[in-house]
């Protein structure tokens, strides 16, 4: 509902004026009816008057608290909230939420463990590219890690699914891409999503243990990004390529946590004080052994002076070769004394 501000407040202030909490009652019961048949007069007509949006059910909702309060004092410090997140906007310095009407952000994440059933396949999102992850995760890191406008940099760009999400959101965005083809593939993918809002989502070839981020920024005019997005390989479990060079081919375990040590090195610069640095990674197997290469990179993270601010551990889903071997890993599950990989993690951390 699109709702005349100064209207809308000035029934609050009325609502306020009540001299006991029966009259209040019976004046919301009544509002709330005028909201539910639409006969209300808080509609926005005049164009040149301040819009209020909210849903329906939301504000009928809220009427509700305030008509359910015990006291008239506690009635009106509802209805005090109610005007205030009606009149002014409160935000931090890392995103663009409205905590003056935080319940309403439904679609936002606040929770440790995420369960995805499926992958957002909306406009050109694709599965297509093996190890790329869900739009679900760059989305909600950039909702709450960002602003509009803000510069989002992924080091491992793959298919661009962070490129194509920032620029859904209106957020500035730089891939780095091993793979040539790859970053190509990214590129056709970003031009093909619309840019409504006009923003940069530029994917650049190059080894992302070697690259000059701050020269990569300043042919952008930057100087730092507000939002860094790492999704290594999980070392070997996908062979990305046969360069030398990507981190799918490094020679060990240690050797994969060096490079990912030199990539925090130098991304860690251009990331601006109190932003955000998001690790997306799994673990991995090996000769029997559960090997914690997810909280292995986050310690090589936290040597490098970031604040840990959570561990999300998000289901895995599974590929269609392990579906149709289901059966088979079971019985080696249970014969071999281990459990299948059904998680990865996102690290979120904060730069001092
Ligand atoms: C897990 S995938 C990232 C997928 C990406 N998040 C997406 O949704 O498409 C890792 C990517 O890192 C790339 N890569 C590996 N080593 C690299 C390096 N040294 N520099 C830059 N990219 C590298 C791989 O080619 C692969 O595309």
């Amino acid at each position: 509902m699109r709702l005349d501000t100064a209207r809308l407040l000035e029934t609050i202030q009325q609502f306020h004026q009540s001299d006991a909490i029966a009259t209040l009652r019976v004046r919301i019961a009544a509002m709330q009816q005028q909201l539910r048949n639409g006969t209300h007069t808080l509609h926005a007509v005049d164009p040149s008057a301040a819009v209020v949006t909210f849903h329906r059910d939301y504000l009928i909702g809220e009427l509700e608290q305030i008509a359910a309060a015990q006291t008239l004092e506690r009635a009106r410090y509802y209805l005090d909230r109610l005007a205030r997140s009606v009149a002014e906007e409160r935000t931090s310095a890392v995103n663009d939420i409205n905590l003056n009407r935080w319940k309403e952000y439904e679609d936002i994440y606040t929770d440790s463990l995420w369960i995805e059933e499926r992958r957002d396949k909306t406009g050109v999102h694709r599965a297509g590219y093996w190890g790329n992850f869900i739009p679900q995760i760059p989305y909600q890191m950039m909702r709450r890690y960002t602003k509009k406008g803000d510069w989002v940099l992924d080091a491992f760009a793959g298919a661009g699914t962070t490129l194509i999400e920032a620029q859904r959101l209106g957020r500035n965005s730089l891939g780095v891409e091993l793979q040539p083809e790859v970053a190509d593939h990214a590129r056709h993918l970003i031009a093909a999503e619309p840019n409504a809002h006009n923003v940069v989502s530029a994917v650049v070839t190059g080894d992302s243990t070697g690259t000059d981020y701050r020269e990569l920024l300043q042919r952008y005019g930057r100087e730092a990004v507000q939002l860094v997005m790492l999704h290594p390989p999980y070392f070997d479990i996908i062979k990305f390529s046969d360069d030398a060079r990507d981190l799918s081919n490094a020679a060990s375990v240690a050797a994969f946590l060096a490079l990912m040590g030199q990539v925090i090195d130098r991304v860690a610069p251009v990331l601006d004080r109190g932003r955000y640095l998001v690790l997306v990674i799994g673990d991995k197997y090996a000769q029997g052994e559960w090997i914690p290469l997810g909280f292995r990179t986050m310690d090589v993270v936290l040597q490098r002076g970031f604040l840990l601010k959570s561990i999300i551990v998000k289901n895995f889903e599974e590929t269609t070769g392990k579906r149709n071997q289901k059966e088979l890993w079971k019985y080696r599950a249970l014969v071999g004394g281990f459990y299948i990989f059904k998680h990865e993690y996102i690290f979120v951390f904060k730069k001092r």
